[in-house]
Formats: C-alpha cells, structure tokens, sequence
C-alpha cells in the first residue's frame, strides 16, 4: 500500500494456526498471529504497523482505564468454498467506528488506517479464517485514550488497533430473555447508539441477575416507562407478528446495526410488511395472547441471529412458537450465510473482497 499511511509490517516467525483447531474453538478466546496498531498524537494519527499479536505495554495511568474513553466494533470475515476471503459490510463499521469516536470526544480513524490496515492483517491471517459452515474470523477494531494523566478531560494521545479471533456460534442455543423493568442500558442525550465500551460495563450486573433467574439475556426497555422495548443483549430486537417484520426505530438509544439494516432490507425485497417504530410490552404480549407472535429473534454481528424461545416478563414466562415453524428467520439466517460464504450471488453488493 503506498500513500500518507504507508504500513509496516513485521511478520511473525511462525505461524501458531496450527496450534488450534479454529473451526471448533470459543467465541474471542483465541487471537490470529497478528494485530494493527496505529497511534495518534500531536494532532495526527502516525503510520500504523502491522506486528505479532502480543500484550500491550501501558500505563496504570492510562486514561482510557480511567474514564472510559474506550469504543470498538465488532465485524466479520468469510471465506467461501475457493478460499477466498471477503468482509461483510465493512464500510459500515468503519462509519459507525467514527460516530462513536465523534460522540466519545476521540479523533476520527482515517479510512486508510481502517480500511487498508484491515485489507493488510487480513491478508496476511488469511490461514486463521475458518471455513466451516457457520465459522469466520471475528475482527474487532477498537480505539482507546492513551494519555497518562488522570485528570478528567479528553485525552490528547489514542491508539487504533485492530486484533482479530476465529470465531463459530456465540450461542449454541436459542435463547431466554428476561424484559428488563428497573435497570436500563441507554438514556435519551446518553451514548446507547454508538459503540463505546462503557455501554457494555453497565449492561453485566442486570444481566448476571437475569442468569441468575435463567434466562440468558435481557431485554431492554426505555429508561422513563419501562415499556418499550429497545434491544436485547448485545444485539437488535426483531418482532414477525402477523405478516409485519417489526423492529424498534432507531434513535440516541439504540445501536444501529448492520445486521438490523441487513435483515430490513432482506424482508423489504421479499416484500413483506415492515414497521420501524416504538413497540410496547403489552402490544407483544396481546400479539403472543392472540396467537400472532410468530417470531422473535436477536440480531447482532457476534450472535448473527439468536432465536428468541421464551420471554420472561414480571414473573411470567412467554414461550413463543417453535423455531422450526419461523419462515422468515430461519430464510434471512440462510440467506445472510449463503451470501456471507459466497453460495448465492451478493445483488446487494455487501461484500468486500479481500483475496
Ligand atoms: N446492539 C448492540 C448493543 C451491540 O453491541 C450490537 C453488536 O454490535 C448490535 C446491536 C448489533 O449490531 P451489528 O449488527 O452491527 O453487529
Ligand atoms: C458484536 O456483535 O460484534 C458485538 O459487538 C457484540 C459483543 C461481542 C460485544
């Protein structure tokens, strides 16, 4: 790659894929020979390079350790039957890297740093994407303070890093989610829409009380009424009622994925009914009451799509209809895959090559 950020790359001596069996390990436990690194100061992002993935020499003082400013994303590689390698939607992640950076006060990752410090790592692991049927290698880029002051201000130095980890299903199972109705995850002028890792932080205690009582995950609702759905988890609600594919709208609390966005635009070109709005608690129970719930699933780059089977809400469980019988997700599970591995022809055009 030539250009203002011309890439270093340092190689790792041998490879360690073949310590693992990469087709059947644990989500995000094991890391590819190599990671991205690109540092930011003096007002300036400085070249990245490219080097064995190794532990990060850091200051207890660091900031973002500190006070939070700290955001990520999360994406996917594929690799389809030839061998060749292709990222799902990157371009999204990378815009959505930038909101957050905006909102979290961080300078913005230049496109050469994301998009051509992730064609290089890429090419460069290629060997660790695996090619099983629902495998690939998760990528996270994440972007953190890095000034050693523990005064409260935004830092003036960051780093820009990419590391990256072959992944399979994030849950074996479909899921039980309780409707959350005292803790909430986002708030109307908070950071719920963007990817900061504080969002995360707060979201465990809930949760670890709703695994407590069974369930795998939360629902969460709006932080004035308590009865609005918002998302599950770490991923976006979907609703199939009737013949509607329903979601909650976007706004400052809910994250925008790209999932989200690529399930609509699937269920608009099969030309169902579908609804971006707030969605109620009780609407969903009169829908499950009635018998139209057909369908509730989570959707999330990690989770891709998480059947929903029950929903636990204010002492009562809801157990929706069987996963077998769900037309609709069980079609966008498929074709999300099939395209993802280069089985069916991308017409939407979201896939990046990289070899
Ligand atoms: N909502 C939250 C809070 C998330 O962390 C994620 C995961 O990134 C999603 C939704 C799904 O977004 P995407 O489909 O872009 O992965
Ligand atoms: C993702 O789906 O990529 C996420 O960010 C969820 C999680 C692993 C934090």
């Amino acid at each position: 790659m030539t250009g203002t950020f011309d890439i270093t790359i340092n190689k790792i001596q041998t490879s360690r894929v073949s310590e693992y069996d990469i087709n059947n390990v644990p989500f995000g436990k094991c890391f590819s020979d190599h990671m991205l690194v690109a540092e930011y100061s003096d007002g300036k992002w400085h070249k990245p390079v490219i080097m064995p993935y190794a532990d990060v020499p850091m200051s207890y003082s660091m900031s973002a350790l500190h006070y939070g400013q700290a955001i990520f994303e999360g994406m996917k590689a594929y690799k389809n039957d030839k061998g060749e390698v292709s990222l799902f939607r990157p371009t999204e992640n990378f815009i959505r890297l930038n909101k957050s950076a905006i909102r979290m006060a961080m300078p913005e990752v230049p496109e050469e740093i994301f998009m051509g410090g992730l064609t290089e790592l890429l090419k460069l692991d290629s060997a660790w994407v695996p090619n099983s049927e629902t495998g690939s290698l998760y990528i996270r880029p994440f972007l953190v303070a890095t000034d050693q002051a523990i005064g409260v201000k935004a830092s003036e130095t960051y780093k820009f890093v990419i590391i990256t980890c072959p992944a399979g299903k994030y849950y074996s199972d479909p899921i039980k989610v309780l409707v959350e109705t005292n803790y909430f995850r986002a708030v109307h002028g908070g950071v719920g829409f963007v990817k900061a890792a504080g969002n995360y932080g707060r979201s465990l205690y809930p949760t670890k009380l709703a695994q407590q009582k069974g369930y795998q995950q939360v629902i969460w609702t709006d932080s004035t009424t308590h009865q609005y759905v918002e998302e599950s988890g770490t991923m976006n609600l979907m609703f199939v009622i009737g013949d509607t594919v329903l979601t909650p709208a976007l706004g400052d609390t809910i994250l925008s994925g790209i999932t989200r966005k690529s399930v609509l635009a699937l269920a608009h070109e099969w030309g169902f009914k579908v609804e971006e709005r707030k969605i109620s608690i009780p609407e969903i129970l009169t829908a499950h009451a009635n018998g139209t719930l057909q369908e509730c699933f989570g959707c999330g780059t990690a989770a891709t799509i998480a059947q929903i089977v029950t929903i636990g809400h204010d002492g009562k469980d809801y157990d929706l209809p069987a996963v077998e019988t769900r037309k609709f997700s069980t079609r966008v599970d498929e074709t999300l895959r099939n395209i993802r591995k280069g089985k069916v022809a991308d017409t939407m055009n979201w896939m990046f090559k990289i070899s």
